[in-house]
């Protein structure tokens, strides 16, 4: 159990989840707050075209039998007891607002809490603003062996344990028997146990237990929190309730903080949501769970092949993604954003320590099955890509350069055997014949490709020689070049065309390039020095290419002293310098912007030889090429 700071209202995160899900409403693709938000069924469409009767006959002397029969209903489908002489019932707009009750009154009594963890932040949030100090409850609790459970428990010191069962995001749920165990132990220690049910129609029925009756007859307090907006898809139009026990006085003190916030709610409401719950009598919640079901098959199947693996209990209406690759759940978001594919990050659900929710993004299932399916299409094709965590199109802009460190690159696991495949090539490369005075530290391969990224189209073309003008190339320019081609089986290597793509989708480019076509040249390179022989990795020295964009991807780097690149200004002054040391440290260069070298390679024990690898790609913008055929 980790102790947390709950009552410093600076810790409290100025942007909170719900934040978030405000900031995604305009958008299609959205898949982050856990609301009902889908079509209506035929039959729920009936409900909805009667709407205006429910404004008839409305009489406010009928309000408390409308909420008593709406509850009776509700209890009944959730599978748990209606007892009124021992509950009360307190309906209210949301279910935030009954826990803003009950926290206002335990602020009153200077109560503590042990809240369960992960947990949608904005409890954390309520409890805090009313400085209540919160400690952590792991929700891998809730299904520990009951002696494991037990021993947890013991050790709370809060006079109130606050937990979500089914959990979101987890859909982690509390077992009866750790419920009957709790229950006791809140009994016997007078502690104030809080639930929060908001996603008990999802929980499979078989698992269903009557949480009223364990939590009555065992005699402890209780407060249950009960929500219809995570289940029916009434627009917004909710009846949450919370039952609070009576066996002792605390009821009254609530009710009277209760009574500050409302009257009564809306009668239409509780009638409207009365009718949805029929409709999940009459089907035992099949349609509830049928959305879910779909979507998540969708939603799995579209991950196959991607660095994300559910996490959720698979009953969950929502799935909590681990995110197995080194990019963080806040920097897959704002890539997913930037892709009109909206998510909520997992950081803010840890409310103690974001960084515990760094690795998992929450994704909502309770959408329409044709809009979630190109939703989840899209998320598993964006997580198939490369991804590259900072933003290069805006450093090309402001100074035609950007360094890619190997860290900010994300590699989908689908294509990391293609790129192993692709790096033994640089084994068996020709020896260049351009190199002056009998040279032999340089061998290459080289190979052309048409790209058209308006129409998608990424095709190889016939090997020509390569001819650089002899003002931009001193030393090899003025002489057709002609180098071995690509091997075969590398020239339509999948992660080399995604490498292409993706480097390519960094370029800041107008609407006329950034469409019509494009030449781009790839060059795979390797220097060698041995004691007898420096490795010039450029042996024109501080140069130009002569292209429109140029990208350098290191693919080895073995006993090599030196090979440090230097970006220059077109004046040769040095704006930057950089050893590309690990595997896929990269530039993305804007070459008539900015000029480039790299020092010479010497072998770093001195005695064997060195070898540096590298991966050039150009791409020069040549609207008139035309396409090979396929
Ligand atoms: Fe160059």
């Amino acid at each position: 159990m980790s102790g947390y700071p709950g009552g410093d209202l600076k810790s409290i995160p100025f942007k909170n989840l719900t934040g978030f899900e405000i900031d995604t409403l305009p958008h299609a693709f959205n898949l982050t707050d856990g609301h009902a938000f889908r079509s209506w069924s035929p039959k729920e469409s009936a409900v909805i075209s009667r709407a205006s009767d429910l404004f008839e006959n409305i009489d406010r002397r009928s309000q408390s039998r409308l909420e008593r029969e709406y509850i009776a209903d509700f209890l009944a489908l959730g599978k748990q007891t209606n007892d009124v002489s021992s509950v009360a019932y307190l309906m209210c707009f949301t279910a935030s607002m009954a826990f803003e009750v009950v926290a206002n009154w335990l602020r009153l009594k200077r109560w503590t809490v042990t809240l369960i963890e992960p947990a949608f932040d904005n409890l954390a949030d309520i409890f805090r603003r009313h400085e209540i100090p919160l400690h952590s409850f792991a929700d891998e609790l809730l299904e520990a062996a009951p002696e494991v459970f037990e021993a947890h428990i013991r050790q709370i010191e809060d006079r109130c344990i606050c937990l979500v069962t089914p959990n979101n995001p987890t859909g982690l749920t509390l077992s009866e028997t750790n419920l009957r165990l709790l229950a006791k132990f809140c009994r016997d220690t007078g502690k104030l146990l809080i639930l929060d049910n908001c996603f008990r129609a999802y929980l499979p029925r078989e698992q269903v237990c009557d949480q009223y009756r364990i939590l009555i007859e065992s005699g402890a307090d209780f407060v249950m929190v009960e929500d219809t907006g995570k289940t029916w898809p009434t627009a917004e139009i909710k009846a949450p309730f919370f039952a609070v026990s009576k066996a002792h006085d605390f009821f009254q003190q609530i009710y009277d903080i209760y009574t500050d916030f409302l009257l009564h709610i809306s009668p239409v409401g509780v009638k409207l949501v009365h009718q949805f719950i029929r409709l999940s009598q009459d089907d035992d919640l099949e349609k509830i769970r049928e959305v879910v079901r779909v979507n998540r098959q969708a939603l799995y199947r579209n991950l196959k092949g991607t660095f994300l693996t559910p996490c959720e209990k698979e009953f969950a209406s929502v799935a909590w993604l681990r995110i197995d690759a080194p990019i963080s759940g806040p920097e897959l978001k704002q890539m997913l954003d930037e892709h009109g594919v909206y998510v909520l990050a997992g950081s803010h659900f840890y409310w103690s320590d974001h960084s515990r929710g760094d690795g998992y993004i929450r994704v909502a299932l309770t959408r329409d099955a044709d809009v979630f399916a190109q939703a989840a299409e899209r998320l598993g094709r964006i997580c198939r890509r490369f991804m590259i965590k900072k933003d290069v199109r805006r450093e090309l802009v402001e100074q035609g350069f950007s360094m890619i460190a190997a860290k900010d690159w994300v590699i989908p696991p689908d294509l990391t055997p293609y790129w192993e495949n692709l790096r033994s090539d640089w084994h068996v490369l020709e020896l260049d014949h351009h190199l002056k005075n009998g040279a032999t530290f340089r061998r290459r391969r080289y190979g052309r490709y048409f790209w058209s990224p308006g129409e998608n189209i990424l095709r190889s073309l016939p090997n020509e020689a390569y001819f650089q003008p002899e003002d931009q190339n001193g030393y090899a320019g003025g002489v057709q070049r002609a180098f071995a081609p690509l091997l075969p089986e590398s020239v339509e290597n999948p992660f080399l065309l995604e490498l292409v793509r993706c480097s390519f989708g960094q370029l800041p480019l107008d609407d006329v390039r950034a469409k019509q076509n494009w030449e781009v040249r790839v060059h795979q390179i390797r220097i060698v020095a041995t004691p007898s022989e420096v490795g010039e990795p450029a042996p024109e020295g501080i140069h130009q290419d002569g292209t429109d964009f140029l990208t350098l991807h290191l693919v080895r780097r073995e006993n090599v002293k030196g090979a440090q690149s230097t970006i220059y200004d077109l004046n040769r002054r040095p704006l930057f310098q950089y050893t590309m040391s690990e595997v896929m440290d990269s530039f993305i260069l804007e070459d008539p912007r900015i000029m480039h070298g790299v020092t010479p390679v010497v072998p770093a024990d001195g005695c064997s030889p060195a070898t540096r690898d590298l991966l050039g790609i150009d791409f020069i913008f040549n609207p008139t090429l035309e396409a090979p055929a396929p």
